[in-house]
């Protein structure tokens, strides 16, 4: 199956109440084709179902697909993801279960205190900016996972995600884990807590 073909799986979105998928994710505006490959591998493992907005055609690059295909580990041919084309399209997706951003900023929810349903859509932000502070406010809910308080300001990168930025990274200094890591963590506390 072509990259092209998986990609634009309309079923894989769906709500659905089928005990064999987890839940569901999004990444909004991820930039690296290496997180979207790990998480895209780690979704898969767990029985995730992984959308992607692409704002800025990280999916159109045909070297970035191959290494997304790399980090996928056959994720990608097997399962796969649904691509959110539209601003109208990720109105759409909301509208199936309760949009969740993850979020290192307060309000939220820790956690180790959320309640999982298989409906939800976990949403995972942008590696410099996270998500945008108007996503945030439709979600239903926001969920951190917990941190140290400890001061890590970011270096300047010697291959950066994206060449083209100036801009320090939000919040710089403030705590907060890599984007596949943060999938990885919440994918894997969603199967705990489902099984109860
Ligand atoms: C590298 S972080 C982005 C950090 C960015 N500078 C900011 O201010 O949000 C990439 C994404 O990983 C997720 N993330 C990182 N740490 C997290 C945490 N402790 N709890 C929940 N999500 C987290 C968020 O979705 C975040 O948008």
């Amino acid at each position: 199956m072509s990259t092209e073909a998986v990609a634009k799986h309309p079923a894989l979105m769906a709500p659905t109440q089928d005990s064999q998928i987890n839940g569901r994710l999004l990444l909004h505006d991820l930039r690296s084709p290496i997180n979207i490959g790990m998480i895209l591998r780690v979704a898969e493992t767990f029985r995730f179902r992984v959308a992607i907005y692409d704002p800025s055609g990280v999916l159109d690059d045909p070297a970035r697909s191959k290494t997304i295909s790399d980090f996928a580990c056959g994720a990608l041919q097997r399962l796969g993801y649904a691509r959110i084309g539209s601003a109208g399209e990720l109105d759409a997706l909301g509208r199936t279960g309760r949009l969740i951003g993850m979020t290192i900023e307060p309000p939220s929810v820790s956690l180790p205190e959320f309640d999982f349903r298989r409906s939800d859509i976990f949403t995972v932000g942008n590696e410099y900016d996270g998500l945008p502070a108007d996503f945030v406010a439709r979600c239903s809910l926001n969920v951190t996972i917990p941190m140290e308080d400890v001061w890590s300001p970011k270096p300047k990168s010697h291959s950066p995600i994206d060449p083209g930025r100036n801009r320090p990274v939000s919040n710089d200094g403030k705590p907060n884990l890599n984007a596949a890591m943060s999938a990885g963590i919440l994918i894997y506390s969603a199967f705990q807590g489902l099984r109860g």
